[in-house]
């Protein structure tokens, strides 16, 4: 039997609630499609730091890291000084553990989700490749004179060669595998931000060895209303690690709302992280209201990541069909509780097989 181990970091605000729906779905996954994950959960994040001053100790993310996989739940306290807790849990991670992929996907589950009018589910299909180790995210940054009239502010924005071409092949890659378009858009600001004249030539480098891809390019600002106007247009893009940050934000709300949206952080064969593209929303925390599904599709693209692709795809297509006969009404709306989703698509999904069994 497959067995893998796998960390999980819930994190803050509604991280546990949410987090605790994606492992019962996964539990159900196992059961039914024959493997087995072991979960070993650690309790990192804002409230442990308040109670214990520590943010993520050594010993512990050696552990992490010698595990077949991560999930992380959200992280972030309003109480906390910003970024701190951010860059100890998240960043680390993704630094340190060389995650260079953000990988981000846009897809409308049901029609009814989208707020775009005249849209249909299938015309918003696309898929973000964030870069994920570099640009402003460095934390390189300054202050001089700091409090005085006369006070700078600095942060340096860094983009490698290597760091940009590796996050660009990995999207040309992906366009050949995904669909009928094998198309790739860079998004950038090269207009105003000379440095990333590095992306335009990079993307053009790699461009060359893949014929078969059509390409395309948006600046930033136009990206914004063509991913609003024309969302059809797009199916990968790629784009630095700050775009990547707000672009699949306003991604999430074309797929129905920051509940619905997962993310992967991966080096490609070596380790991932998977987590919900959302934060941890305190004020919705300990209510039992948010919504799991980006969770529960979080730990979807682990199961494809481990190599259980039809029980991932399982995942995928039994909140699709809950969604879409109208069980599951909407997300993130306050009609239903966090557990009431996470007992549906697991019951769902046992069902379903067993059905399929007779
Ligand atoms: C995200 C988040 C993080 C980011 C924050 C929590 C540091 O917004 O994963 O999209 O900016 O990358
Ligand atoms: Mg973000």
């Amino acid at each position: 039997m497959n067995e893998f181990d796998i960390a999980v970091i819930a994190g803050d605000g509604i991280g546990p609630e949410v987090t605790a729906e994606e492992l019962k779905v996964l539990e159900a996954a196992a059961d039914v499609y024959g493997f087995k994950l072991r979960f070993h959960p650690y309790p990192f994040g804002s409230e442990h730091y308040f109670k214990t001053g520590e943010i993520f100790p050594d010993a512990a993310f050696e552990e992490v890291k010698g595990q077949d996989a991560i999930l992380l739940g959200a992280i972030g306290d309003p109480r906390a000084p910003v970024g701190l807790i951010e860059y100890g849990i998240i960043a680390k991670m993704r630094f340190e553990l060389d995650l260079y992929i953000n990988l981000r996907p846009i897809k409308v589950f049901d029609e009814r989700l989208c707020p775009l009018k005249g849209k249909k589910a299938e015309d918003i299909d696309m898929v973000f490749i964030r870069e994920n180790t570099e640009d402003a995210y460095v934390g390189a940054h300054g202050f001089t004179h700091k409090g005085q009239p006369n006070e700078v502010a600095t942060q340096v924005l860094v983009y490698t060669r290597s760091g940009v071409e590796r996050a660009v092949r990995y999207a040309f890659d992906l366009a050949r595998t995904r669909n009928q378009k094998k198309k790739v858009t860079l998004i950038d600001k090269a207009n105003a931000m000379r440095a990333h004249d590095l992306w335009t030539r990079v993307f053009a480098d790699v461009a060359r060895e893949y014929p078969d891809i059509t390409t395309d390019h948006a600046y930033v600002d136009a990206a914004c209303m063509w991913m609003i106007k024309n969302p059809e247009w797009f199916d990968v893009a790629v784009t630095t690690n700050m775009f990547g940050d707000i672009l699949t934000d306003l991604g999430a709300v074309l797929q129905g709302g920051m509940g619905i949206a997962a993310s992967a952080n991966i080096h490609p064969g070596k380790r991932a992280l998977f987590e919900p593209i959302h934060g941890s929303a305190p004020k919705y925390a300990g209510l039992n209201s948010a919504s799991p599904v980006a969770a529960i599709m979080a730990g979807s693209m682990l199961l494809d990541y481990l190599g259980l692709k039809e029980a991932g795809h399982a995942i995928e297509s039994t909140v699709i069909q809950l969604l879409r006969a109208g069980r599951i009404k909407g997300v993130g709306n306050g009609l239903h509780k966090t557990d009431e989703i996470g007992d549906m698509v697991s019951n769902e999904l046992r069902s379903a097989v067993a059905g399929a069994k007779h």
